[in-house]
């Protein structure tokens, strides 16, 4: 058996390090005098704190250090941390976060590079903590932070997840939202409710307190894409969770201005499917397939114009229609399906080009599967369909992998 001192002497025995050390330092016999102080293991390091408030931020720069003062202030009587996850703003929020996480340890910070998105952001900040209670919550002061040890209190007292509810008696959403956003969300929420069997009232909140281990046992299945992190943990382990809910009123937005849009309700139900489909499909999968079908539609009106209306043969009409139903499937993919990596300007150009490509491939895919599918006496249609599935899959891979790949 070998003392601690004969390993550390060991250990630095024939390293390099001996041609660069002080002479004095270089002798090899073990001096206990030279010895450094040594910290005891553990000694600097404060234990897990009981509650991690994780905050996405994109461009939130003008938000942070109000957001901070509040939680400092709310959270006096408990041992917190928050957890920035903020995706490379170029308002360098991430910069002031990390600045402040320099002298208060209750500060913490993950920069993610080259990657967006709110709920994948969130899950990130959660798997990043030890502490047995976890938040999400917004940092531009829309949810109401002195909620958050009332929530913590219901935890404690054994609920596994808090929803701070905008519509619960007592909620309310002021002029918190846009009437559009507020329309999306209400339609997306009570479809939720019907979908889900849930009778909780604001599935879509983006405000919640759970136990950490919750979402440790089901990380893998989350979808982990979109804005509705908490519609994914209820469809996920939902049935499993004691929930309670919690009114606020949803504030107006502090600073800057909101990163959801419209679009966000199809991302939401892309989401839907996925869930439907048991999480099999990719929800960027399902809205390919989605604008592949609205191609079609596109594609039979061009045919029918060029043929009926203009009088082209038919050759040329199919060749119309394909072109147009090409194109209209890229810009359409450009503007939904892959905008977090949307292309703009020549990338846009030599997008659109890569796209005619890879689809002139695919049908040759479509075709030689199709027949061959044929040849074993199925039916025209399953091997049209199958053919038809193994262009699409084949177009997806290549849009992703090459086309609007994320840096
Ligand atoms: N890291 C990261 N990455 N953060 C993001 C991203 C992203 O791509 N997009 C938005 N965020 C951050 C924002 O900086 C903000 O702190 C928070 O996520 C919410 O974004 P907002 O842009 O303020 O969303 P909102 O106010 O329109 O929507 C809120 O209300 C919805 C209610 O239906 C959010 O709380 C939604 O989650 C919620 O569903
Ligand atoms: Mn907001």
């Amino acid at each position: 058996m070998q003392t601690d001192d004969e390993i550390r002497a060991s250990d630095s025995r024939g390293t390099a390090a001996e041609d660069v050390l002080d002479p004095a330092l270089r002798d090899t016999e073990f001096n206990p005098s030279r010895r450094q102080p040594e910290p005891q293991p553990g000694a600097l390091r404060r234990k897990a704190a009981e509650l991690t408030v994780v905050v996405p931020t994109y461009s939130e720069h003008d938000n942070v250090t109000e957001l901070v003062r509040r939680l400092t202030n709310v959270l006096a009587g408990v041992d917190w941390e928050v957890v920035f996850v903020d995706d490379d703003s170029p308002d360098g929020t991430y910069k002031l976060a990390k600045s402040i996480g320099a002298t208060d340890p209750h500060i913490r910070c993950i920069r993610r590079v080259g990657r967006r998105g709110l709920s994948g952001a969130c899950i990130e900040g959660i798997l990043s903590s030890s502490a047995p209670v976890v938040a999400v919550m917004d940092a531009d002061l829309q949810h109401d932070e002195s909620l958050l040890p009332q929530m913590l209190q219901e935890i404690r007292q054994g609920a596994d997840l808090v929803i701070a509810s905008r519509y619960t008696a007592g909620g309310s959403v002021e002029q918190g939202f846009s009437g559009i956003r507020r329309w999306g969300s209400e339609m997306a929420t009570r479809m939720a409710q019907t979908l889900m069997g849930t009778q909780v009232s604001d599935p879509m909140s983006g405000f919640f307190m759970i136990r950490r281990e919750a979402i440790e046992d089901h990380a893998k299945a989350l979808a982990g894409e979109g804005y509705k992190l908490l519609m994914d943990i209820l469809w996920t382990a939902g049935k499993s969770l004691k929930i309670v809910e919690l009114s606020y009123r949803f504030r107006e937005r502090r600073s800057g201005e909101s990163k959801l849009d419209a679009l966000v309700t199809v991302d939401y139900l892309g989401l839907m499917f996925s869930k439907l489909f048991g999480g099999v499909l990719p929800v960027r999968f399902l809205m390919f397939g989605a604008v592949g079908v609205s191609g079609i539609a596109v594609h039979l009106l061009v045919l029918s114009f060029a043929h009926s209306t203009l009088h082209l043969n038919f050759a040329w009409s199919q060749f119309s229609a394909v072109m147009v139903a090409m194109t209209w499937n890229f810009v359409i993919n450009n503007q939904l399906t892959y905008r977090d990596a949307r292309l703009t300007g020549w990338p846009f150009v030599g997008g659109l080009l890569m796209f005619y490509l890879a689809c002139s491939i695919g049908s040759v895919g479509n075709v030689g599967v199709a027949s061959w599918i044929y040849s074993f006496h199925a039916t025209a249609w399953l091997a049209g369909l199958a053919g038809a599935i193994i262009g699409s899959v084949f177009n997806y891979a290549i849009s992703s992998a090459l086309i609007w790949k994320r840096k």
